[in-house]
């Protein structure tokens, strides 16, 4: 009799706990479609969407991107992978539609639609870009003044002769005008770096890793990941990743 009882009360545990499980399962599946139906863009002022996403997505980027972009975001120069954490983007402005797009389609990775506008010609080529066939190749001498030149639009200490001729292959043959913008702060639109602040892609801004950038070309690779992550996975992730630049107290989009 005892014994039965006994059984009794742990069928009905049982039972309880069960029907909690499904329930959880089915908030979370409830939430995770309110999230996938939602503009990305009013996720972040949605607190209770942007709780569940974050925590989500967190566990998406540990798996899938800090091996890349680092436990925490903060990139690698010596790979050309860019930081998360700060409000400089190659591509937009930060937002989590835009973060989602690169997230499903990539960067350069021969995916149609990923970002593929513009690459990085390799200047010391007999033909620096396949793309833009008429930039005629850099003598070592023009490297090494459109380097100074480059140099000089951060405000560093320059040689003003060479960053003057520097600047005059910068927004002439050179063709770089033509990508970075006449003023060198970059385009957003084609992923072409701002080259007058001080946060590097590659390299750490030296006079050597700028010459290096030049002369050899960048065709900087981030992966697709549609058909590979669910779309609410994605959008968690961008979502989390959205929180990177985001933190309490942090301007800047
Ligand atoms: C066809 C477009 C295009 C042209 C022309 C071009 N660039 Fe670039 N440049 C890019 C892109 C895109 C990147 C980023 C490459 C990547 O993401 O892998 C880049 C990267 C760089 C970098 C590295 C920046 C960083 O943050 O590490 C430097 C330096 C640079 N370019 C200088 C120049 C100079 C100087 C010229 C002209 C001699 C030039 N570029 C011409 C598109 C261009
Ligand atoms: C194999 C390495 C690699 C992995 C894995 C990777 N990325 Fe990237 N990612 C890159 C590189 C390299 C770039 C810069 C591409 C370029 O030069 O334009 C980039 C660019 C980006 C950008 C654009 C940053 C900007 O400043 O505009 C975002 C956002 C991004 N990655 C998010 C992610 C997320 C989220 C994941 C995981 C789902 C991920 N990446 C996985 C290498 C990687």
């Amino acid at each position: 009799m005892k014994v039965d009882l006994n059984w009794r009360w742990l069928g009905g545990g049982a039972t309880i706990l069960l029907i909690g499980f499904a329930v959880f399962l089915a908030i979370r599946s409830e939430t995770e479609a309110r999230l996938v139906r939602a503009d990305p863009d009013a996720v972040p002022a949605d607190t209770s969407l942007m709780r569940f996403a974050t925590a989500h997505g967190k566990s998406v980027y540990d798996g899938h991107c800090a091996g890349c972009h680092g436990e925490t975001g903060t990139g690698d120069p010596a790979r050309g992978i860019p930081n998360l954490t700060d409000a400089d983007w190659l591509y937009g402005s930060g937002m989590v539609s835009e973060i989602e797009k690169i997230v499903f389609y990539g960067i350069r990775s021969h995916n149609p639609k990923a970002w593929n506008l513009a690459v990085m010609p390799a200047y010391t080529r007999p033909l620096p870009s396949k793309t833009e066939p008429n930039i005629p190749p850099l003598t070592p001498q023009g490297l090494s003044d459109v380097t100074e030149f480059v140099v000089s639009l951060g405000g560093r200490p320059a040689d003003a002769a060479a960053a003057k001729r520097g600047g005059l292959l910068f927004n002439g043959q050179g063709g770089c005008y033509d990508c970075h913008l006449p003023d060198g702060s970059g385009d957003t639109a084609i992923g072409a770096p701002n080259l007058t602040d001080s946060i590097w892609l590659y390299g750490d801004g030296s006079r050597e890793s700028i010459m290096r950038s030049i002369a050899k070309g960048h065709e900087g690779v981030c992966p697709a990941w549609v058909g590979k992550l669910t779309p609410a996975e994605i959008r968690e992730v961008a979502a989390y990743v959205y929180t990177l630049s985001h933190q309490a107290g942090q301007t800047g989009s």
